[in-house]
């Protein structure tokens, strides 16, 4: 393909003998001329050049006021211009080395030194086009990559979200519809969108500390007495436990890979594992201190698990389960109402209450018997 290189003079004179200078390379550069710098912006608005080969002094904009001009603008920023200069102006040529000259050319122009110059500077930008092109590759792969495994990441969390579940026999789309109605109620409260994201993905966790309580107490179809209750109420301290961001076997994993502790690879702070495990601890704290297992209050409680009480709340309500009937959702809405202020946050009941016709909808579409999400815009 045919080089585009663009000569920029506003003596016609001088453009000519270039173009007769040139006449031997026509097979090999596309040649255009322009009498001044704005004549030459508008072709490279119009189309892609090589090279550029340009005058200083010209009236109007110089070929300073060009270089600039074409530095920061990015289609043209990449183009290499060869400066032409008399043999002696040295404060020229610093100034258009300074702006990013690719080369300066002394006139009047040699054919054989401004042939040479403009092949070396065209495969200069072949080379580095080339070199460009093999990093939006590179840059796309790691996307990709980084995409797969944010994915792979999310399903094993609901997958885990799925395994706590089937231990107590909630089975169905429950932690699936508690993730849905979370992000929802959240949204309505006008939380930004990383929040609203991360408790999406890690409320379905929010059980996950049943994996670690006896069948005897999990599974007891009858009323729990006080010491059974108290184990029971020991999953949330479990499930923190679970989600604890100095796992033993993510130690064991990063000493293996060579970091010496949890942290020092930069993921202490993990986001996800941070609120997934404090949903996991706090999401049986009631807004007026008398839940468990520490007797938070109010704010006290994070606000990702003011939500999933009540997302879960409700969801429990209004599924049948082993040891009760569904409620309707009218009688499940009045049970709510009366726990305001007592069990739940005030302002969450508020958002609750005015997303419920988009909970409703996601309760219909994710029924226990729904064996598909798709089309919910709720798919982990
Ligand atoms: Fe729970
Ligand atoms: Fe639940």
């Amino acid at each position: 393909m045919k080089k585009h290189v663009l000569f920029v003079d506003d003596e016609p004179n001088v453009l000519d003998g270039l173009r007769r200078m040139l006449r031997g390379e026509r097979g090999r550069w596309e040649l255009d001329f322009a009498g001044s710098a704005d004549e030459a912006l508008d072709r490279m608005r119009a189309g892609d050049f090589d090279a550029v080969v340009s005058d200083v002094n010209m009236p109007g904009k110089d070929g300073f006021a060009l270089l600039a001009e074409m530095r920061m603008a990015e289609r043209t920023q990449d183009v290499p211009i060869i400066i032409l200069t008399g043999r002696h102006e040295t404060d020229i040529k610093r100034r258009a080395l300074d702006l990013g000259a690719a080369d300066l050319l002394n006139k009047p122009v040699e054919p054989q030194d401004l042939i040479a110059r403009l092949r070396s500077v065209i495969s200069l930008k072949d080379y580095q086009d080339e070199i460009k092109g093999q990093n939006a590759i590179l840059e796309r792969k790691v996307k990709d990559r980084t995409a797969e495994l944010e994915g792979s990441r999310l399903d094993i969390i609901w997958r885990l979200g799925k395994a706590a579940e089937h231990r107590d026999e909630e089975t169905g789309n429950h932690v699936v519809r508690v993730g849905c109605y979370s992000r929802v109620i959240a949204e309505t409260l006008g939380a930004d969108r990383e929040f609203v994201e991360m408790l999406f993905v890690t409320s379905p966790l929010h059980d996950i500390g049943k994996i670690g309580i006896p069948d005897a107490v999990l599974l007891k179809p009858d009323p729990l007495d006080k010491d059974e209750w108290d184990v029971m109420k020991r999953h949330c301290v479990i499930g923190a436990e679970i989600l604890r961001e100095d796992s033993k076997v993510m130690n064991a994993f990063l000493a293996w890979r060579g970091a010496r502790t949890y942290g020092d690879n930069g993921n202490a702070q993990d986001p996800i594992l941070k609120m997934a495990s404090s949903i996991a601890l706090t999401h049986h704290e009631w807004w007026d201190g008398t839940g468990y297992p520490t007797g938070l209050a109010g704010e006290e409680i994070p606000l990702e698990s003011r939500i999933v009480a009540l997302a879960d709340a409700y969801d429990a309500l209004c599924s049948k389960r082993p040891y009760k009937p569904a409620l309707s959702e009218a009688e499940a809405l009045s049970v709510i109402h009366d726990e305001v202020g007592r069990h739940f946050d005030p302002a969450v009941s508020a958002a609750f209450e005015e997303s419920i016709k988009e909970l409703r909808a996601i309760r219909t579409e994710l029924c226990d018997e729904a064996s598909c999400l798709a089309g919910m815009g709720c798919s982990p």
